[in-house]
């Protein structure tokens, strides 16, 4: 069978920094498919591959890579599109035709449209399957998304249907639910029981005045947190599944987030700077700190700290789960330091066991040592990156590693406070935390695993 991938969004930054290099991997893999990037900066093929295609990179996504400018306001657009797929889809009997939206939410409607449109008009002699992919955010709030989802399900099947969350091709996020449910000695620690709280830190260095035109409608509690947080929130939370396949996971999932509260302790901020290289001033939240619970029987009572946004000093992606310490009053010592598993993505991933053992040459002094996994060192440096599984499970007609709509509609209920917030945002210098997120460690007695 032949596969085609219509790369809507295709001279877009995430086609460029992280689609098309997958797709290359993919294809020196094996994985046999075409892709057709749609988009309006570049007049020609060439133009477009001398601009987005690293000259040291294979050919091998450049043999396989054509170019459509394509504009969504021309009214004629679906007609163009479609007289294309017919020659590309030639003398082939059987024909998958992929549509991957890489576009900003608004405009899905339209993109969906054109996409019955243009599919519609495909007259072949062949066997036709399509998909549809969607990136994240799956709309702006509940009330879009459920209607994005409407007028998906007027065209495809929920069987066709890819809702895309990267975080769920990490590595990281798949071992979360190895190591919690393959393992007896985690399995028996992992709740209320013993664990005192958890922290969830995701800074980063990089700013977004690059992709202003997107972000500045989005902001962080659609660019992430209503998404890979969440999602993270599931995985670190849920149930065993009754088996490890999507539908089993998704069940235990929707019951994580059905346990969650929308989210009324939180303050958002943005960096000082934002908008200045485009000359204007931009109020859209680059930051966030705020704290939730999952208010299951083994969760509730565990509160869960988050912290995440943009211009950071430094780039820091990890989860913190500490312990109780009922030792410390046992052993009359109040200098026994709590365990903790932390779960390190960035700069390297890492799990760490943080236990006590004793320091030579004390009398029964103990300091806190870590056992440590190093995702490189055991494995090499040969995990494939979240989009490359990504991108194969769609190829696979395999859905286990995206969200379900119930899980976005959940996600969204769970934001809306912080969607609706209409006070003024902390204004922060660039390389500095937002004073909010220290007030809230302050307030709530903890400190942030920095
Ligand atoms: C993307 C967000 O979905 O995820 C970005 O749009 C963010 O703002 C990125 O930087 C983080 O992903 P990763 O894979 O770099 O951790």
């Amino acid at each position: 069978m032949k596969s085609i991938i219509i790369q809507f969004g295709g001279t877009g930054d995430l086609a460029l920094k992280k689609l098309y290099p997958a797709y290359a991997r993919l294809l020196e893999k094996g994985y046999d498919f075409n892709v057709l990037a749609l988009g309006r900066r570049y007049a020609d093929r060439s133009e477009f591959i001398k601009a987005m295609i690293n000259k040291d990179e294979s050919n091998t996504i450049t043999n396989r890579l054509d170019y459509l400018m394509y504009d969504m306001e021309d009214p004629s657009a679906p007609n163009i599109l479609s007289e294309r797929l017919c020659s590309l889809i030639g003398e082939h009997n059987e024909v998958e035709l992929i549509y991957y939206l890489a576009l900003q939410p608004s405009l899905y409607e339209d993109a969906i449209r054109q996409i019955q449109q243009a599919d519609a008009a495909v007259g072949c002699n062949c066997t036709l399957h399509k998909k549809i992919v969607v990136e994240k955010p799956f709309g702006f709030d509940l009330e879009s998304a459920q209607r994005y989802n409407q007028i998906l399900e007027t065209a495809f099947t929920d069987k066709e249907i890819f809702r895309v969350d990267h975080y769920l091709g990490k590595e990281f996020m798949q071992n979360l639910l190895v190591m919690r449910f393959h393992n007896d000695i985690i399995r028996s620690i992992w709740d209320n029981r013993s664990i005192e709280s958890i922290q969830i830190i995701f800074d980063e260095t990089h700013g977004v005045d690059q992709r202003l035109g997107f972000y500045e409608r989005i902001g962080v509690v659609r660019d992430t947190i209503q998404n890979h947080i969440m999602q993270i929130i599931t995985y670190l939370t849920m149930n065993e599944p009754a088996t490890l396949s999507s539908e089993d996971i998704a069940i235990e999932k929707v019951k994580v987030l059905r346990a969650i509260s929308p989210i009324e302790d939180f303050s958002m901020g943005r960096y000082e700077s934002l908008g200045a290289l485009s000359g204007k001033v931009v109020d859209t939240p680059t930051y966030a700190a705020f704290k939730l619970s999952v208010n299951t029987y083994y969760f509730a009572g565990i509160p869960i700290y988050v912290r995440t946004g943009k211009m950071q000093k430094e780039a820091k992606s990890l989860i913190y789960v500490k312990f109780k310490n009922t030792t410390k009053k046992v052993m009359h010592d109040a200098s026994i330091h709590e365990n903790a598993v932390i779960i390190t993505i960035h700069p390297e991933l890492t799990i760490d066991i943080s236990m006590n053992l004793k320091e030579p040459n004390t009398p029964w002094k103990s300091k806190p040592v870590r056992f440590r996994f190093n995702q490189a060192e055991t494995f090499g440096a040969n995990t494939p990156e979240a989009y490359e599984q990504i991108v194969e499970k769609i190829l696979q007609s395999d859905k286990s590693l995206f969200p379900s709509m119930r899980e976005i509609k959940e996600a969204w209920r769970i934001v809306s406070p912080m969607l609706d917030d209409k006070h003024p945002k902390e204004v922060y210098p660039i390389r500095t935390l937002p004073r909010f997120a220290a007030h809230m460690a302050d307030r709530d007695k903890f400190v942030w695993f920095d």
